[in-house]
């Protein structure tokens, strides 16, 4: 793009002309919010705010520095201790965000001489990491096709691996605009010919899936073993902001030594780190969170058939209703503001051409006459 006023008016005007601007909307906006990332309810729990105002009182505002100068505080290493244990890994590390902590594990982890194999829907920090390593076999298969993503491994790993490389095949747990599950078993059984690395980014997962809220890969009973780095971040069901790597003590002490993203940047507030130890403790101690979202969540989609409304297939809480272009979308989401209801349109480039959809996310911390008051509003505004 030519760095002049009318060539940046141009570009706004084409994003403008498909209707593809995004608008930041303040929140909260007094409507019942179900497109947040909030699944257990606990970005306005009274703990976790007074964890976070403590701890700001004790270690300050900010870090000061990065976790190798000054910033690594005792409430990141106590969180670190605590999520490694959650998650069953020798250690952990805390990243400033998720988007941070994938460019950092593939940046670290991966060279130009690697194979990548990648679900195509990945969050956009995967894709973005993967482009990153620079690695001339950066291959994406099809939406959950595990057989795809073996037969590419079939085809170029042998080749890769003669040459000195090494395999990765890289996935959300959850897909984040789509609410389905990865196939991480048969991604784990293909992977493992190979003496690849399963990296699983469970943004979405942890804290939510599994029975007692440890993710993707205990609803699966997937060993350290067969999901060596697993990534998580605190901005969704721990409510608080801020994400992990989970492994072995090598592969995180290496992340330590070369992770970028992990190294160049200030560390996490010490009081964000703080408030999301009481998270990981209340995600925990009070299994009520997921049993009411659950049955929420059964309560959504009988509802929505009942109502003859087409959701796509999800478990979890992340409900997405296609509704193909992206005016069909923003026409529906601003009826549903009108009846007091916030969910925001998702559009291309967001989610692919054609596909734009009502993300509508469920929480703990709604209620049964709250989803009602929704599907209604939901039939009358589609
Ligand atoms: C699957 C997935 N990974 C990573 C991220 C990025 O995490 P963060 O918001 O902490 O940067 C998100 C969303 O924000 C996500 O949905």
């Amino acid at each position: 793009m030519r760095c002049t006023p009318e060539a940046i008016a141009a570009a706004l005007g084409d994003i403008e002309s498909r209707n593809l601007r995004r608008r930041r909307e303040l929140a909260p906006d007094g409507r019942v919010n179900f497109c947040s990332n909030d699944y257990l309810g606990l970005a306005n729990d009274e703990r976790v705010a007074s964890a976070m105002a403590d701890a700001a009182r004790q270690f300050g505002a900010g870090a000061g520095a990065s976790h190798l100068v000054s910033g690594h505080t005792a409430e990141h290493d106590a969180l670190e201790r605590e999520l490694a244990d959650f998650t069953g890994r020798e250690r952990a590390l805390v990243f400033s965000t998720g988007y941070m902590a994938n460019l950092g594990v593939l940046s670290a982890l991966a060279d130009r001489r690697d194979l990548l194999v990648a679900d195509e829907l990945n969050h956009a920090s995967l894709i973005d990491a993967a482009r990153l390593v620079r690695s001339t076999s950066n291959l994406r298969y099809p939406h959950g096709d595990a057989a795809a993503a073996r037969s590419l491994l079939d085809r170029y790993a042998p080749g890769v691996i003669e040459a000195g490389g090494g395999t990765f095949v890289i996935t959300d747990g959850v897909f984040s605009m789509d609410g389905d599950l990865a196939p991480l078993p048969a991604l784990a059984t293909a992977i493992r010919e190979y003496q690849g690395w399963l990296v699983v980014d469970d943004a979405h997962g942890i804290g939510v899936i599994g029975r007692t809220g440890r993710g993707s890969c205990e609803l699966f009973g997937l060993s350290p073993r067969e999901v060596p780095v697993l990534v998580g971040t605190f901005g969704k069901a721990f409510g608080t902001f801020g994400a992990f790597v989970a492994g072995d003590s090598n592969v995180i002490e290496l992340l330590v030594q070369r992770a970028r993203s992990y190294i160049y940047t200030t560390a996490l507030p010490p009081a964000v780190a703080a408030a999301t130890r009481m998270s990981l403790a209340i995600v925990q101690k009070e299994t009520w969170r997921r049993e009411h979202l659950n049955s929420l969540i059964m309560r959504f989609r009988a509802g929505a058939k009942a109502r003859g409304l087409r959701l796509m297939e999800s478990a979890t809480p992340i409900q997405p209703m296609i509704l193909g272009q992206a005016e069909e979308a923003l026409a529906a989401s601003a009826k549903l503001a009108a009846a007091g209801f916030r969910v925001t349109a998702i559009r291309p480039p967001t989610v692919p051409h054609g596909t734009a959809r009502l993300r509508i996310t469920l929480s703990a911390s709604h209620s049964e006459s709250e989803v009602d008051r929704l599907l209604s509003a939901l039939e009358a505004a589609t």
